[in-house]
């Protein structure tokens, strides 16, 4: 039995513990006497399996960019040669339609209309496209938070110094008592000048999953549109970009969707593209046109060749699936220290189920984040990152399909030594 009937096999049978899958044939080879719990844990063994894992260390550190798993990395190595092989023929006769096809899959996947979508290189070029195109006026506000990425924050300041517009800073709380505390947030800092909110969907340093829907329901009572820098939540949350109600939607591929380095997504809603200037001079498309936004250049074709395999692999797995895994493995640790109650640790990501998932970030009293990190890197073999930074000042965690609950515990054992 091959490793790929053996995982469908375990999804369909799993049912409530694991939701059913429905591409998934159930194996009739198996013995499903096995337990339920034994069966999913079996199925995330065969998932790391896919991971050539680096034995040196427990990689605690999925947050910045992905790891491909194996049969990934071979579709991609496979791309690279076709793209090499055929030449500028590629480009010339077949890149066009290969990409329409690419964009049809993605949009498929997000549930929005393929005329709303571009593929980028990540989301900070989308980001900055979306930023640098708005026909700013003096006077014009923007509003973001204070733990936005800072790439996102220096172009809100560079804004600023050309177009004359205020740049107007909200504090997100670390564990908010209710989506209505975010909301309102924003909500007090909204005047007749704000023109565009921008917020993450997960907040990378603290994982935080904002209530997006809401903030852009109350938005548009005060007409004012929502870009979304979703980085980090594109293959990572279950959730389909046209039900969040967004005015533009920012992810990089190559985080949480597993597609190689060098691709991300850009969503517009199609009554905005027409009044959205290009950050680089297009001639080729008409100005209602969103491909108008994406002339970059000369693309990495095989890396963008690499994303409808990424969606199926993600699709075998299941999105709902991978969030309660991610979920689980965070819980695994960050519950279990908030459980101590130990006034020498700093949690810095909401604990609250709904409101992360992969990502935690802890810190300890007077001890600074390089540090903690080093520590933990040198002396239990977690990788992590520390993060000193928007009043942060701890190491964020990030656990990816390839990891286990018992590496979640040994870093529970490491973080309770070290305080
Ligand atoms: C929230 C957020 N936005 C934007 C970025 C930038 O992503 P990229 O470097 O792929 O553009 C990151 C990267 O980690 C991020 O976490």
């Amino acid at each position: 039995m091959d490793k790929r009937t053996f995982i469908k096999g375990l999804a369909s049978f799993l049912g409530i513990t694991f939701l059913p899958i429905p591409i998934f044939a159930m194996d009739k080879e198996k013995n499903y006497s096995v337990p339920k719990e034994k069966l999913y844990l079996e199925f995330w063994d065969k998932i790391r399996n896919d991971y050539q894992l680096n034995p040196d260390f427990i990689n605690l550190e999925g947050g910045y960019y992905c790891m491909l798993p194996q049969p990934i990395l071979e579709n991609y190595l496979e791309n690279i040669r076709k793209v090499n092989y055929l030449h500028t023929f590629y480009k010339r006769k077949l890149m066009a339609n290969d990409k329409a096809k690419i964009i049809q899959k993605l949009s498929d996947y997000l549930q929005c209309s393929a005329d709303e979508i571009i593929i980028t290189r990540n989301t900070t070029e989308s980001i900055d496209t979306i930023l640098s195109g708005i026909d700013w006026k003096a006077g014009d506000e923007i509003l973001y938070g204070k733990q936005e990425y800072p790439a996102m924050i220096a172009m809100i300041q560079q804004l600023a110094k050309r177009y004359k517009i205020k740049p107007v800073e909200v504090n997100i709380p670390f564990q908010p008592q209710s989506d209505d505390e975010i909301i309102n947030l924003y909500k007090s800092r909204i005047n007749i000048n704000t023109k565009l909110i921008l917020v993450s969907h997960i907040i990378n340093i603290t994982g935080h999953v904002l209530p997006i829907k809401k903030i852009c329901q109350m938005a548009h009572e005060h007409n004012v549109e929502v870009i979304v820098d979703g980085a980090h939540a594109i293959g990572h949350l279950d959730f389909k970009i046209t039900h969040l109600e967004c005015d533009y939607y920012a992810s990089s591929l190559h985080k949480w969707l597993s597609v190689p380095l060098g691709a991300g997504l850009l969503y517009v809603k199609s009554k905005h593209v027409s009044k959205i200037w290009p950050l680089l001079g297009d001639n080729e498309y008409p100005n209602h046109d969103i491909r108008k936004l994406n002339h970059t250049g000369t693309q990495p074709f095989a890396v963008q060749l690499t994303i409808p395999f990424a969606i199926d692999y993600l699709n075998q797995m299941g999105i709902q699936n991978k969030e309660n895994r991610l979920k689980s493995l965070k819980k695994h640790w960050y519950q279990k220290l908030w459980n101590l109650k130990n006034p020498n640790l700093v949690f810095y990501s909401p604990v609250e189920e709904n409101r992360s998932c992969a990502i935690g970030t802890i810190g300890i009293k007077n001890m600074n984040a390089t540090d903690l990190a080093d520590k933990l890197l040198n002396d239990y073999k977690i990788w992590t990152v520390g993060i000193d930074f928007a009043g942060i000042n701890g190491v964020r965690v990030t656990p990816n399909v390839y990891n286990t609950l018992d590496e979640m515990e040994m870093l529970y054992h490491a973080i309770t030594k070290l305080i």
